[in-house]
């Protein structure tokens, strides 16, 4: 997600510096975004000018070129620890200004907001899979985030070509929320032997006009980043509704994470 954001940004004529705490993460993702730049330039959607130009936006850095940002977003591993320790270390970086923005899937940003010690510019930034083709980022404003901050998030969003539709923080925001206990459905009956996972999917797609099947998507999405979402709503919402599907934790306990891992549901 980290590589389609940084794109999408640098693509707006805006300075992009993408990190990671991993560098050969690091390396993949501006590989990915340089080759994604070329076929735009073979297939003729964009010129080899306009391509030089956002690579020249784009620069690889570490957490302390947060001291010069206006915007820091953060898309590392769904789960709220690490997502807190890392805002609390941006905090004293990143000059008072700054907003920082959380592209996670379901945790609270209400609660991120006060680990960040800036809850008033505090935004969640909820990007979509892929985020080069997907217009929607959902806003998610948290018990504290000022008016300023969410109409500079909607400012940033149309700027990069975006559609914002703002929703308040509450487990899994919308999207999550109602895609997510499909896909654990879904899940739930190949666990139960009701179809195979092809069959399961076409259903989806013939029947519903769905682009792609729920256990495609899952596997799209990352198994972890799905387990992670259904553990988060299970947790906060206290009901049994989200619990998740016991094939989805032995998955991902096993590292088949989807596409990323080259096996999920689906081998790649
Ligand atoms: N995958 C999706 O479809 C999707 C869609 C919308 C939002 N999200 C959210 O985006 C976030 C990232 O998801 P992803 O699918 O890109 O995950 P991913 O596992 O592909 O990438 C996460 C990256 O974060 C890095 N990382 C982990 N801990 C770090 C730290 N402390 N500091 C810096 N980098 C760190 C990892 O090295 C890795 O490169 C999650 O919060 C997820 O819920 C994912």
């Amino acid at each position: 997600m980290g590589s389609g954001i940084a794109q999408v940004i640098a693509q707006a004529s805006i300075r992009t510096v993408l990190t990671d705490a991993d560098t050969a993460n690091l390396e993949r993702g501006l590989e990915a975004i340089a080759s994604r730049w070329e076929r735009q330039v073979a297939t003729g959607r964009c010129s080899a000018e306009d391509a030089a130009g956002f690579q020249a936006n784009l620069s690889s850095g570490t957490i302390a070129d947060a001291a010069s940002a206006d915007l820091v977003i953060e898309a590392i591993i769904e789960k709220p620890e690490p997502k807190s320790s890392l805002f609390k270390e941006l905090a004293p970086i990143a000059p008072p200004p700054t907003i920082f923005a959380s592209n996670t899937s379901s945790i609270s940003i209400s609660t991120l907001g006060h680990a960040s010690g800036r809850p008033e510019r505090f935004v969640g930034l909820h990007f979509f899979n892929p985020v080069p083709v997907l217009p929607l980022v959902e806003i998610v404003r948290g018990l504290e985030t000022s008016d300023l901050t969410l109409a500079a998030s909607k400012r940033f969003a149309e700027a990069i070509g975006k559609t914002p539709i703002v929703v308040n923080d509450s487990p899994g925001f919308v999207a999550n929320r109602v895609l997510l206990p499909m896909i654990n459905e879904a899940i739930f009956a190949l666990q139960d032997g009701v179809a195979p996972a092809t069959s399961i999917d076409e259903v989806m797609k013939l029947g519903m006009s769905h682009p792609m099947g729920p256990l495609a998507l899952a596997d799209l999405i990352g198994l972890d980043i799905c387990l992670g979402i259904l553990e988060t709503m299970h947790r906060d919402f206290g009901d049994d509704k989200y619990r998740p599907a016991p094939i989805l934790r032995r998955l991902v306990g096993a590292g088949k994470l989807g596409r990323k891992s080259g096996q999920g549901f689906y081998e790649y």
